[in-house]
């Protein structure tokens, strides 16, 4: 990648932190990574822990917010940026059905501050290259039983959340028909690994199981999500980044679809084989009233990326898992000092106070 200033948005999130340390240890990277964050609640600098360290004049975070734009465009300048990879966002849908605003907010307002200022840098002459902007398969709303989300499947955004996203791919889509700015959209599918916040499906309910608590499934338990591993995810980034073609869009995902319910069995089956307990896991399993405009199914069609650019997923939703599993129980500190706030306070007293 000929980029030597890689600003990363939403670094100390779950994709962000596992972008960065796969950026970081790629032979075909030299420049140098600046991680914007604001430090929401999803955002933990323990996800980074002792890069800066490692890599001291190769990686540097700032706490900032994309929504405050004069602070966005003194980052450009003052790190003369020539390529951004857009990760920052408000991303849990729960979230965004109880508090919208700040989906709004920081996914639409501050997708475009992060656009004006590196439409600036670019048209000052500079060697400014790439807007990749990460996205989600949402965007593209619900599937019946067959088929799957093309690049060309038409919109339609179910939540707030998707509804921002989708704005949010518009606003980069103009951009690069009006001003030429250099983009790249990638829209993914679920991701999983390590390092995601006990919010989401497969991190909460790993964490339920080993506490003995509640397995919440939303409904019927049928909704289908099409699961990639997080480094999978990372990698097809990577890819775009380098050879994909500017003004695209490419889709990723897993080839794995699988129903909510099947994913919380599989997960108190391995489990109950690493780590057993008195009584079998899945009795744990407790359907819950169901998701607003809960999307019924997701599945992805990459024949795109994987045509143009090589790229296939190496984990299988069984691998995958059982290393996620692995790693949830040997990072039992991380996610307790998550739990529990601890880490809230820590944060605070180490980076000031929290977005
Ligand atoms: P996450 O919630 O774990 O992390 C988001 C990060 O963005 C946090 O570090 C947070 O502090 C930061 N952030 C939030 N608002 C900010 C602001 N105003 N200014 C600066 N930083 C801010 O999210 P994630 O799951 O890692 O998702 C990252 C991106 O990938 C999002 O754009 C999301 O829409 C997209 N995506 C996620 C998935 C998935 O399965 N998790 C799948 C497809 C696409
Ligand atoms: O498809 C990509 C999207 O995947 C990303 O854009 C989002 O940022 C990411 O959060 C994720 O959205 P989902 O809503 O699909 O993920 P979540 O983990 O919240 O839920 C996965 C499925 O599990 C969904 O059908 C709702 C269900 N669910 C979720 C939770 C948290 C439950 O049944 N019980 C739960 O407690």
């Amino acid at each position: 990648m000929k980029s030597e200033n890689l600003l990363v948005t939403g670094g100390c999130g779950f994709i962000g932190s596992n972008f960065i340390r796969c950026m970081l240890a790629d032979a075909g990277f030299q420049g140098r990574i600046i991680n914007l964050d604001s430090l929401t609640y999803a955002g933990n600098p323990e996800n980074l822990q002792g890069l800066a360290e490692e890599y001291a004049d190769r990686y540097v975070f700032e706490k900032a917010d994309i929504c405050d734009a004069s602070a966005i465009q003194e980052i450009f300048s003052r790190y003369r940026v020539d390529s951004v990879c857009h990760f920052a966002a408000e991303s849990h849908v729960d979230r965004s059905i109880k508090r919208p605003e700040t989906f709004i907010q920081t996914n639409i307002a501050g997708t475009f501050n992060l656009l004006e200022a590196a439409r600036g840098t670019a048209s000052q002459g500079s060697t400014f290259h790439l807007f990749h902007h990460i996205s989600t398969d949402e965007v593209y709303g619900s599937l019946g039983p067959e088929g799957c989300f093309t690049e060309e499947t038409p919109y339609r955004p179910n939540s707030p959340y998707s509804a921002s996203k989708a704005s949010s791919d518009h606003l980069v889509r103009a951009y690069h028909e009006t001003y030429g700015l250099p983009t790249t959209i990638s829209n993914c599918s679920n991701n999983y690994g390590p390092y995601q916040f006990p919010e989401k499906l497969i991190p909460l309910v790993i964490l339920n199981a080993l506490e003995g608590k509640a397995l919440p499934v939303y409904g019927d338990g049928k909704n289908v999500r099409d699961w990639l591993y997080v480094t999978d995810h990372c990698e097809a980034i990577v890819e775009i980044m380098r050879r994909g073609t500017r003004g695209e869009t490419y889709n990723i995902g897993g080839h794995a679809e699988m129903e909510n319910i099947s994913i919380v069995g599989m997960i108190c089956d391995l489990l109950d084989e690493i780590a057993p307990a008195k009584a079998p896991r899945r009795n744990l399993i407790t359907f819950v009233k169901d998701r607003p405009g809960h999307d019924r199914r997701y599945a992805i069609d990459f024949t795109k990326l994987n045509r143009e650019l090589g790229w296939t997923p190496k984990e299988s939703f069984a691998t995958g898992l059982r290393k996620t599993v692995l790693w949830y129980i040997e990072n039992r500190g991380w996610s307790e000092r998550i739990r529990s706030g601890a880490y809230q306070n820590w944060i605070q007293e180490n980076y000031g106070k929290r977005s």
